[in-house]
């Protein structure tokens, strides 16, 4: 008998295939949802998922940039997400927080608009096939959002189809990902991920001001890596250190630390994964999987 999967949706425990809208829904044909996405991870203590209270907060501040009110606090929503975990009995996992106008009159103004939030959380392994072997990218012709022109720092459904777009353009050239610069030209992120380089045994990653949204997995690689005694700069970036750095990577949530080998047809230092790049995953997934004495508050046990 296949399990039924549970999910929840402002308050309620609901099938998710019960979780159902009206294609002419606001947030479906304006792209004005907001969203979250979580790993929970296996760990010898039981299922862990990972900086929740983060996630959450980022859930809240990017709902408040819209003037969403999502009308649950940030316990309400920590704990609807550990019981949707629980309740799937979920093991390695990816959780969707979901907010979105709720609403199928036409007309782009949100006032007076139900708004709707919603959780699911599903088993997942890796994100790109490429995990361990190491990707071939393109810097795109696509710049990133400009964060004049939508905020870029908020985890909003319609920022997407930059990155949609971006990956086509990718794709459709023979790479596996795109790496998209600011307005100004400096290097960004990827589509659903940020970036780092290695050169001269330290780490390079934009900063703030290079357009990219504020990872949670880049501020934890950042911490861990100062921890273990690696210099890590964050500043603009040119396009020519993409070509020229000893090693590069993404990192993100669902890209977790992922090996770049090759941008716009020039290897990346030899070619292989590189040695900081092996050390950083080693650190990252020992955290999340909860192998390792530090940051012990970054995972929530689900009991
Ligand atoms: C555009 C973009 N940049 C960076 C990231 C990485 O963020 P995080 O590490 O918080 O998952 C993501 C993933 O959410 C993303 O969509």
């Amino acid at each position: 008998m296949v399990e039924e999967k549970i999910s929840w949706l402002n308050g309620n425990f609901i099938p998710e295939d019960k979780a159902v809208v009206p294609i002419m829904t606001h947030s479906l044909q304006y792209g004005s949802g907001i969203f979250e996405g979580i790993r929970g991870y296996e760990t010898s203590q039981g299922t862990s998922i990972f900086r929740l209270r983060e996630h959450v907060e980022r859930f809240i501040n990017t709902a408040k940039i819209y003037g969403m009110n999502l009308g649950f606090s940030q316990t309400e929503l920590e704990n609807a997400i550990i019981e949707v975990v629980k309740r799937n009995n979920l093991k390695s996992c990816y959780i969707r927080p979901f907010a979105f106008y709720d609403d199928h009159t036409v007309g782009v103004g949100t006032s007076g608009k139900k708004i709707s939030v919603y959780i699911a959380a599903f088993p997942f392994g890796k994100y790109f096939s490429e995990a361990d072997t190491g990707l071939r990218c393109k810097v795109s012709s696509w710049h990133r959002i400009d964060p004049t022109t939508l905020p870029i720092e908020a985890k909003a459904s319609g920022n997407y189809l930059n990155s949609v777009i971006a990956m086509k353009e990718a794709k459709a050239s023979g790479f596996d990902e795109a790496i998209l610069t600011s307005r100004e030209g400096y290097v960004a992120e990827g589509p659903g991920e940020n970036i780092f380089l290695v050169k001269d045994g330290k780490l390079l990653t934009p900063g703030r001001d290079s357009s990219i949204l504020l990872g949670i997995t880049r501020d934890t690689i950042i911490e861990l890596m100062r921890e273990n005694g690696v210099e890590v700069i964050e500043r603009f970036i040119h396009r020519e250190e993409l070509y020229t750095a000893d090693e590069a990577f993404f990192v993100g949530t669902a890209a977790e630390v992922t090996p770049i080998l090759n941008i716009d047809g020039i290897s990346i230092g030899d070619g292989k994964v590189g040695g900081m790049t092996k050390k950083v995953r080693e650190l990252y997934f020992s955290l999340v999987q909860g192998k390792s004495t530090n940051h012990g508050d970054y995972l929530t046990v689900v009991k």
